[in-house]
């Protein structure tokens, strides 16, 4: 292994050895674990050494900001996070059409009237000031002070870095201005993603639902 150099968001790994382990490790069949990413190989000749690079984007978590949402937002945003909803309640194991009934149910009884109840704060996510995510939340009737995440969604393209955790973080301060004390939300089992980043903020798991499939 060789020099790594990490310089101005772009970041170099040399390889140095063996010249067909160090090409086939140069070759940019993947990137940094997740985010948007370029990868570009350079091989020697002959292969005794390689040169991946990556351009590594920037951290945007500085540049977000938190608007109620436009009508336009709404429309684009809201048959997609339902569609998203039930492929996740698919992935539990459930038929695709109870999956999409289910969908519609909870997001019919979030939406009534087809919009969001008084009480709830759905919100763009600006960022550098252009529409990049939505967040969703809300207080729980039965239970006073306890807020709840009902859906966050960052885009696809700008994923991996830092919107979501920005976002998060901005929802606890809508909670406290809104008089709350705590925030929870429901996340699948299989969304890693979402799962790690509500670990790393702090959020502990409260309950657990498990399913065996025969
Ligand atoms: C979940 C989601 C909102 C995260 O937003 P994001 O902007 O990509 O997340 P961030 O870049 O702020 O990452 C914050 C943390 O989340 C975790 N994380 C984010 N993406 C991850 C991935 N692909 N794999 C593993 N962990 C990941 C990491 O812990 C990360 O912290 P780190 O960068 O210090 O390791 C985004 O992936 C999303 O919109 N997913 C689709 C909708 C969804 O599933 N919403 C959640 C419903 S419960």
């Amino acid at each position: 292994m060789g020099a790594l150099d990490i310089a101005a968001r772009r970041l170099s790994v040399t390889v140095t050895g063996e010249g067909r382990a160090a090409g086939a490790w140069a070759a940019p069949r993947r990137g940094p674990r997740r985010g948007p990413r370029t990868g570009v190989a350079e091989l020697g000749r002959p292969r005794s050494h390689a040169v991946r690079h990556w351009v590594v984007p920037p951290n945007l978590e500085g540049d977000i900001e938190l608007v109620a949402i436009s009508e336009d937002q709404f429309s684009e945003r809201m048959p997609r996070l339902k569609a998203g909803y039930a492929e996740h309640l698919r992935a539990t194991g459930m038929s695709a059409e109870r999956a999409a009934e289910k969908s519609e149910e909870v997001h019919a009884r979030l939406l009534p009237d087809g919009q969001p109840r008084h009480q709830d704060r759905l919100l763009t996510v600006l960022v550098g000031g252009v529409p990049g995510g939505l967040l969703w939340l809300g207080p729980l009737d039965d239970e006073p002070g306890v807020w709840w995440v009902w859906q966050i969604e960052v885009d696809e393209t700008l994923r991996g870095r830092g919107v979501g955790r920005a976002a998060m973080k901005e929802a606890a301060e809508v909670v406290r201005a809104g008089g709350g004390h705590s925030l929870g939300l429901d996340v699948f089992g299989d969304n890693l993603a979402a799962r790690r980043l509500y670990d790393s903020l702090g959020f502990r798991t409260t309950k657990l639902q498990m399913r065996l499939a025969f």
